[in-house]
């Protein structure tokens, strides 16, 4: 697509720590106010593996949001609900003040938002 003013754009592997290094070189020590996450494996077919690289996925955003989050800030997240899921918003509530989960009417797969304000830093 064509770029977008003001918008920085990083194509990449995100589980690749060369592409992680990238995002935090483009930060350059800002502190983002809102992190905003729709990371999702490409499907298998597979529920159980799907679900697990769904997981790691999530856990590695959440792991750079506390790298870079600026304290007071804002996270988004999409989740899909099962096996490990319950364990993560259990571990993305110790960081932020106040986490809901939520889930759009149009949504009609197992996946829920995981919205958190208030980082701890
Ligand atoms: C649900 S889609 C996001 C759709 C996006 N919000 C949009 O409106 O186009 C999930 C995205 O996560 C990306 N993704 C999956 N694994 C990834 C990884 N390891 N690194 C970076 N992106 C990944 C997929 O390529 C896909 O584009």
């Amino acid at each position: 697509m064509d770029s977008l003013e003001n918008v920085d754009f990083i194509q990449g592997d995100f589980t690749d720590d060369k592409v992680f290094q990238q995002i935090l070189d483009k930060l350059d020590g800002r502190q983002p106010d809102l992190i905003i996450s729709d990371i999702a494996p490409n499907i298998s077919g597979v529920a159980a593996a799907d679900q697990a690289s769904s997981m790691y996925l999530v856990e590695l955003v959440l792991d750079m949001v506390r790298q870079v989050l600026k304290p007071g800030g804002n996270f988004a997240v999409k989740v899909f609900q099962g096996e490990g899921s319950d364990e993560f918003l259990r571990d993305v509530r110790t960081s932020f003040e106040k986490v809901v989960v939520r889930k759009p009417d149009a949504s009609r797969s197992s996946e829920v938002y995981f919205v958190a304000k208030g980082f701890k830093g």
